[in-house]
Formats: C-alpha cells, sequence, structure tokens
C-alpha cells in the first residue's frame, strides 16, 4: 500500500505472493489474492481481479504469471492488494472456498479472513433472503456479503464505516483485511481474537512509538428489525455524523485528513508503505516496525494515512498502540526460537488448545460444535459409541473413554483401527463410529470408515485436516484446528484430540440437568488451561535434567492409572518413537500382575500420580515400587501431599486442573522428556527413522 517509491503491478503481486511463501512453512491448502485489474494508465485501478487456487502457494504464482490479460508493468503511486493463504475449517479446499471471498461477481468487496464466524449461519439465511447468492462453502462469505449489503443500503458510509458497522454483526474469531474496487487503494482490517499486525515501512524514523487511537465518532445504531428480519442488523441512525474523518496520527504522515487536497498520484505525498498481516514472518523483509492490533482494532488506510480506530462504547480513556520493532529474522519466526519443529509443536499447545476452543467454548458457558449440530438428536439415541484409531490418535481415544462415559452415559468402545479390521467387528445401524485421526488420511482407520459406511453407522470424523479423506467420508465431525503438525511425533494435535472429544462430551450432556455442576467445573478448566500449560512448559530446564540421566537407559516404565493412564501409554510412544528406547504404558492396577517381576534399583520408572478419583490407589502402587527398591521420578499434580512423595528426589509439579483433562498437563513433562533423550542420543527428532507423519498403506 502506498509506494515510497512507484511499483509496477509485478511488484505488487511479488510482494504479496512471497509474503504467502513465507506463511507455507504452516502447510496450508489453498491460496489465493486480489489487485487492481485496469490496463488504463489513466486510471490504473478499476475493477479488482481475483484468482484463487487450491494447492501449494506453486500453483497460484503459476497461475497469476501466466494471465496474460494483465499488463505486469502498470505503475502505481498507491495500490491495495490482499492474500491469503487458507487452512481451511469450512468448506474442503478448492479453488471457490480459498479466500479472497467476493460480494459479487463484479469483485466489489473482497476479504481475507483466519478464524472462525460462529453465527454465519445466521447471517448467510438473512442474506439469502435478502436476494444474496452464495457460491463458497466457507463462513467468510457472509463477511464480503454483509458489506456489500451495507453499502448498498447505506452508499454514504465510508469504507472504515462499513467495516465497523459488520464487525459489530460477527460473532467468532477474526483476522481481517478488506479491498474494494468501490474504495480504490484503501484497506481496512480488523481483529478479534485471532492475530493481525500492520507493519509501517517509512522513509524515516517515525517520530512517535505510541499510535493513537481515535474512537469512532459517537454513532447512535438503531435496530432495522422488521417481520421478515431474524437478524438485528444494525446500522447507523440518519442523524449520524458519520462524514466525520479523524486526524492523522502525528509523526505519521504530514498531512491533514482533508481528502480535498490530495493527489492520488502525486507520489511526493507518500511517506509509508503498510503491510497487514498474521504473522510476522509475511512481513519482516520489508519492515522491523509494526503495531500489534488489539480486538475489535479497525485498522484504515486512506490515502495514504493510516489510522486505527474504535467504536465510542463507554471505554473512552485515550489509548494508543505501541510501534513495536521486531527483533527477529524470518528463519526464527519459521521454527521461533527452537531447534526442531516438534520442540516448536510442544510449545505451541498453549496457542493450539486455544484454537481448538476458539468460538467453541462460549463466554457464558455454552459449548457449541458446529460440525455435529445437525447429528446430536441421533448420536444421543444410539446404542454405544465405538472409538476407532491407531497411534497417538488412538492414545487420546483412551484419554477420553472415562469422561465420554461419564456424561454421555453410553458404552464407548476403543478400537486399534486395524484390530477392529482384522476382526471384522459387528457393528450396527444405531452404532455411532469415531474415527480420529490428525492427518485424517491414516489408511487402517480409513478403512475401518469404509468398513462401517455401508453397516448403516453415523460416522464421524475427528481429524486436523479439513478435507481430508476421513473428512469427506464421514457424515459429520469435529475439526481439531490444532494448525498444522509437522514433526513425525503428534504432540500439539494429541492434547487439541483431547479438548476435541471432551467438548463431544459436553455437547452431549447440555441438556442433563444432574450433570450440570460437573459440566460447569470442566468448562471453567477448560478456559483456564491454557494458562496452566504454559506453566507446565517452564518445567523444561528440569526435565532436560532428568534426561541427562536417564537418556543411556536400554528401558523404561511409565506407570499410572485413571484419567493418566492414556498418558502412560502416550509417554511410552514417544519416547520409543523418538530415542528408539523401549519404553512401556503400564497400569497401575496391573502391576501385581506381572510388571512388577521387572521393578528393582536398576530399573528406570516414572509414576504419575494426581490428587483425583484413584489417588489412593496410586500412591498404592508407589509404595509397591518403593518396597522393591525402585526409585521413581514422579509427574504429580500440585495437590498431591508432599509427605505422599516423602524420599522422592524427582517430582515433576504440574498444576491442578479438573481430572478429565489433567492428562493434558501430564503429558507435557514426558513429550519434553522424548524430545531432550532423543536430542542427547543425537537422533533425527523431526523424522525418526522407519516412521512416517502419514501412513497411508496397510
Ligand atoms: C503414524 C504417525 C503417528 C500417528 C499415527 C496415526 O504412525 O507416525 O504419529 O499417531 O500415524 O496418525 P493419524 O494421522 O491417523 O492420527
Amino acid at each position: 500500500l502506498n509506494f515510497l517509491t512507484p511499483k509496477s503491478r509485478r511488484d505488487v503481486i511479488d510482494i504479496l505472493l512471497k509474503g504467502l511463501q513465507r506463511m507455507e512453512y504452516r502447510g496450508y491448502d489453498s491460496a489465493g489474492l486480489a489487485i487492481d485489474a485496469s490496463n488504463d494508465k489513466n486510471d490504473p485501478h478499476g475493477e479488482v481481479i481475483l484468482v484463487r487456487k487450491s494447492g501449494k502457494v506453486k500453483m497460484l504464482e503459476d497461475c497469476v504469471w501466466s494471465n496474460t490479460e494483465m499488463d505486469m508493468d502498470m505503475v502505481y503511486n498507491i495500490h491495495c492488494g490482499i492474500a491469503h493463504t487458507r487452512w481451511a475449517t469450512h468448506g474442503s479446499p478448492k479453488d471457490i472456498n480459498s479466500h479472497p471471498q467476493r460480494s459479487n461477481n463484479a469483485n466489489e468487496f473482497l476479504v481475507v479472513h483466519n478464524g472462525i464466524i460462529t453465527n454465519y449461519r445466521e447471517i448467510k439465511e438473512y442474506l439469502i433472503r435478502k436476494g444474496h447468492q452464495f457460491e463458497s462453502e466457507t463462513d467468510t462469505e457472509v463477511i464480503a456479503k454483509l458489506v456489500q449489503h451495507i453499502h448498498d443500503r447505506y452508499p454514504t458510509l465510508n469504507f472504515r464505516q462499513l467495516v465497523e458497522t459488520v464487525i459489530q454483526q460477527l460473532e467468532g474469531a477474526f483476522a481481517l483485511a478488506f479491498k474494494s474496487s468501490k474504495f480504490p487503494g484503501q484497506l481496512v482490517a480488523s481483529r478479534r481474537g485471532s492475530p493481525l499486525l500492520v507493519g509501517i515501512k517509512s522513509k524515516s524514523r517515525l517520530s512517535t512509538d505510541h499510535f493513537p487511537v481515535y474512537y469512532s465518532k459517537a454513532r447512535r445504531y438503531q435496530s432495522t428489525t422488521t417481520a421478515d428480519d431474524t437478524l438485528e442488523l444494525m446500522t447507523p441512525s440518519a442523524n449520524d455524523s458519520i462524514t466525520q474523518s479523524p486526524a492523522p496520527a502525528p509523526g505519521m504522515v504530514e498531512r491533514t485528513a482533508s481528502t480535498t487536497e490530495i493527489r492520488p498520484f502525486d507520489s511526493k505525498h507518500w511517506e509509508a508503505e503498510y503491510f497487514v498481516a498474521s504473522d510476522a514472518s509475511a512481513i519482516i523483509e520489508h519492515t522491523k516496525q509494526v503495531i500489534f492490533l488489539e480486538d475489535d482494532d479497525v485498522a484504515w488506510v486512506n490515502e495514504g494515512t493510516l489510522t486505527i480506530h474504535r467504536i465510542k462504547r463507554g471505554d473512552q480513556a485515550p489509548q494508543t498502540r505501541e510501534v513495536q520493532s521486531l527483533n527477529m529474522e524470518l528463519q526464527q519466526i519459521m521454527k521461533g526460537n527452537f531447534k526442531t519443529f516438534m520442540q516448536k509443536e510442544i510449545f505451541e499447545q498453549p496457542d493450539s488448545a486455544v484454537n481448538t476452543m476458539r468460538g467453541r467454548v462460549l463466554e457464558n458457558g455454552q459449548v457449541v460444535l458446529g460440525g455435529i449440530k445437525d447429528f446430536a438428536a441421533d448420536i444421543k439415541r444410539c446404542r454405544r459409541l465405538i472409538f476407532v484409531a491407531c497411534g497417538t490418535s488412538y492414545n487420546s481415544a483412551i484419554a477420553c473413554r472415562q469422561i465420554m462415559e461419564e456424561l454421555t452415559e453410553l458404552p464407548v468402545v476403543l478400537e486399534l483401527a486395524s484390530d477392529f479390521l482384522d476382526r471384522e467387528t459387528p457393528i450396527f445401524r444405531d452404532d455411532v463410529c469415531f474415527f480420529i485421526s490428525q492427518s485424517g488420511e491414516t489408511a487402517d482407520t480409513l478403512n475401518a470408515l469404509r468398513y462401517c459406511k455401508p453397516r448403516g453407522a453415523l460416522l464421524i470424523g475427528i481429524t486436523n485436516t479439513v478435507g481430508s479423506s476421513i473428512c469427506r467420508e464421514s457424515h459429520c465431525g469435529v475439526h481439531v484446528n490444532a494448525g498444522p503438525e509437522i514433526g513425525v511425533a503428534s504432540t500439539k494435535a494429541y492434547t487439541s484430540q483431547i479438548l476435541a472429544l471432551v467438548m463431544f462430551a459436553l455437547v452431549m450432556s447440555e441438556d442433563r440437568i444432574s450433570m450440570q455442576a460437573r459440566r460447569k467445573e470442566i468448562i471453567d478448566a477448560l478456559k483456564n488451561l491454557p494458562d496452566l500449560i504454559r506453566e507446565v512448559l517452564e518445567l523444561n530446564d528440569k526435565v532436560l535434567d532428568i534426561a541427562k540421566h536417564v537418556y543411556k537407559e536400554r528401558s523404561m516404565l511409565i506407570m499410572g492409572r485413571g484419567f493418566n493412564f492414556a498418558t502412560c501409554l502416550e509417554g511410552a510412544l514417544k519416547i520409543k518413537e523418538l530415542s528408539y528406547m523401549h519404553c512401556e504404558g503400564i497400569m497401575s492396577g496391573e502391576l501385581k500382575h506381572g510388571p512388577l517381576a521387572m521393578v528393582d534399583d536398576s530399573m528406570t520408572i516414572i509414576m504419575i500420580i494426581c490428587r483425583d478419583n484413584v489417588y489412593n490407589k496410586s500412591l498404592n502402587a508407589l509404595q509397591q515400587v518403593i518396597a522393591r527398591e525402585g526409585s521413581p521420578i514422579i509427574i504429580a499434580d500440585s495437590e498431591v501431599d508432599e509427605v505422599d512423595l516423602a524420599g522422592m528426589e524427582r517430582v515433576l509439579r504440574v498444576p491442578r486442573t479438573v481430572d478429565c483433562v489433567q492428562n493434558i498437563l501430564s503429558v507435557i513433562p514426558l513429550q519434553l522428556l522424548s524430545y531432550h533423550i532423543a536430542e542427547l542420543n543425537g537422533r533425527n527428532v523431526d523424522r525418526p527413522r522407519n516412521l512416517a507423519k502419514s501412513v497411508t498403506v496397510e
């Protein structure tokens, strides 16, 4: 936007495509861009051209560069382009579902969106009644259509006011950037819940490091609900002084906000270029000066001036946004400060947990899963729930079995996909079968789904990959939304799968009066969980010390029970996968039936002890181990009594949360331990030998 020196259309496209490529390490599935289309040198803006492609950014790139209709040498002093790479949450990855999404065939309003609009169905119904036609399966398209709708009704609103009006209708999470052929050279961006930053490249140093926020002139909104409107569309009232224009930020540009003195194609007016992005990696090569927008901020670039606005809502205290200097290089952003993707993904878990729950665990205590909404009644009537999965995904099913049984009061059957197929397990029409898979492509799990389909069961996909085979072939599902996982050993997808299943159990029990107190306990805990995960990650150095003592061992046992049995299995799987060390997860109730024979002073043992309904039994197991001269490493929650762990030298304390997600907190030290053991042994952490991220053969 607003170039320091004139740029050709080719340069503009290049900046957008490079920005997308910089974010591709996150594994996106489709991409698109929108730029001005005119080839007329006297009016370089004109219509907007939209190019969208499923697949890698390279596909988009090939498509854009092979376009012969655009004059690539067209020169701009001011131009706004928007582009997006998508990791699908609504609608499979195909061209039409890619962003930018548009308001009409003339591409009058275009929007790119990260996040999820939870009330999109209501808005869509409203807009359909108003005559708008939809072309995609995305939630985002309603935003583009809504801007158009409001613009058609209130043509005097400026671009920023339009967006301010639109975001008031939206529920859920979003980072948005808008472009319009009606407002050439302008950009409006806003966020709520999803990250968004504005990079500023200026000729001289900014004279301020605190950027003011302008409160939009008090606007009285009135509801225009009429008999046929179920959506309460908030629109400016007739006496709204909508022409008010804010003053430019001090030090940013010399010009006043008066539009009359602007000569749009006089390059000396443009003193800054602006880059709006969800991730600093996209813009870091252009500028390190950035403003991180706050929720509900509306950033508007108009005629060379960036201003940040908020709707006045009583909170009139003057506010500023700090212009921060990014202290990082591109390489650093991709893996962060992390050496490997696995390490990054372990440390990303506070964020991936938020992403999984975003728009689903609501402030008012409700839990909403759009993907199963229409099937909830059928599910409640079923005979049993069957969970089918492999590897880590199977462990997430074990982790959630107990809470699922408790909240649904249905029997829950767990099946390893390969064994399920080997046994040709009987399946009935009134069964509900879950297929849990990070990739959504694991052959065993997919074949199990195909086995169940003709038998008439309801099929639910729990995957982290929208548009994957399991997604497409199941009847309904829950997207895990943990973000792409690149390390072969699954970490953040595991903890997010647990969250997805716990949310499912909560939805199934929402109308059970007797369960409300329990549900509230869990929902409250979910809200705090990301912070607690952050606390657990602080144990990293302590875990490293332990790893230094045990990394040469040949064998290790991890013991626990109840909600934490899955943690033992998953911890042991991580250690096996990454360090090739023998490691077994043991249900401590089974100790005396065999494993105790292995216990002596030379065996490395980890025990998980939490203050839950099996606390005393876990302490009992500890005594059995101590009596055989074992000196276990303990993972305990903060409420386990000091005296109960007397004599234990290596104790990792994790915070206490509600029992059914305690296993998320207790597995993280084991993820870290497996990571450090592998590193100390010089293993390739992201690509362990003999293993693949996605096993698409039986
Ligand atoms: C492979 C991976 C594991 C994963 C398992 C199931 O074995 O190496 O990390 O847990 O497949 O994969 P899915 O994509 O179905 O969850």
